[in-house]
């Protein structure tokens, strides 16, 4: 096992004060913790510069005000903190965790009182780029769990409690040797991974499920405007699980993933392929910082 993420090196942004990393805590008694009442993002630097920073600052700013509450800080302070941060960790290529949190001034459910509380890490997390191993692809088994009816659960929002269902099922895939689960929705349609959209391709035509009760991912945005300037062809459609029995290459996409090609899914195969190949080396290219690609 490696350092737990409690004891590693550096300092945390911590309502609004550079903390060192151990001292960065929270009692047991946190409204967050107890009833999941916290939203985060998850968000990548490349070259030393945070890929599409102020829109992961707007969507965690957004899952606040859906859970009903107000982030404290503007996206120009949050921005600034998490550039400040990266700096002073001293890291070119990183992940980058802000979340924000009811506090514990009330215990119940509750908390019309407790404060919000933000906070930012950065921890080392170079992108280990070999094309020719990311071609195979991962393996997916089909999750249990389907992604709840928007009327259910704040979909829009990257809160955490939605992350309860997608552990529950990456455990459950991990235990069958897979790499990760592709759940469904409530209604039966091919919604996402547990951690990153997914997309399929057939006869030159990219399809993708409409995120209308999953996270319209950043990374997924992205990679469509980047397919359709390659002039290809992109379908936002709901899409049957029967279906992926005809599509012919597979591929996942998030902050975490980037551009991963799949291999499988439950009874599916796929043969990662040459649209994939041009999406993972487009989108490698579009993270770099702008600077870099005019030098
Ligand atoms: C459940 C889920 N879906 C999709 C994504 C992809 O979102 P993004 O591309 O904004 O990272 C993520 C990653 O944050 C996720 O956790």
């Amino acid at each position: 096992m490696s350092v737990p993420f409690d004891q590693l090196d550096g300092e945390i942004w911590f309502n609004g004060e550079f903390v060192p990393w151990k001292d960065a805590k929270i009692h047991v008694l946190t409204h967050g913790l107890h009833y999941a009442s916290s939203v985060f993002e998850g968000e990548r630097a490349y070259g030393g510069e945070i890929f599409k920073l102020r829109e992961h600052t707007e969507r965690l700013i957004e899952s606040g005000r859906i859970l009903g509450f107000k982030v404290p800080y503007g996206a120009d302070e949050i921005d600034d903190a998490c550039n400040e941060l990266l700096r002073r960790q001293g890291f070119t290529d990183a992940y980058v965790r802000p979340i924000a949190w009811r506090g514990s001034e009330m215990m119940g459910v509750s908390a019309q009182h407790n404060r919000i509380n933000v906070a930012i890490a950065i921890w080392q997390w170079p992108s280990y780029f070999d094309p020719e191993q990311r071609m195979k692809g991962i393996r997916l088994d089909l999750a249990e769990y389907r992604r709840p009816d928007p009327r259910t659960a704040p979909s829009k929002s990257k809160a955490s409690g939605l992350y309860m269902i997608c552990t529950i099922s990456k455990h459950a895939a991990e235990a069958k040797g897979y790499a990760d689960a592709l759940m469904l929705d409530w209604r039966g349609q091919v919604a996402e991974a547990t951690g990153a959209n997914v997309f399929f391709v057939k006869d030159g035509v990219i399809h993708t499920p409409t995120p209308d009760c999953f996270l319209d991912g950043i990374t997924r945005r992205t990679v469509i405007e980047l397919a359709r300037r390659r002039g290809f062809e992109v379908k936002v459609r709901a899409i049957m699980p029967e279906e992926m029995e005809g599509f012919e290459e597979c591929f996942l996409c998030g902050t975490a993933a980037e551009v991963t090609p799949v291999s499988e899914i439950g009874p599916y195969r796929f043969t990662p392929g040459e649209t994939t190949r041009r999406l993972v080396e487009d989108y490698m290219a579009e993270v770099q910082p702008k600077r870099m690609a005019a030098e």
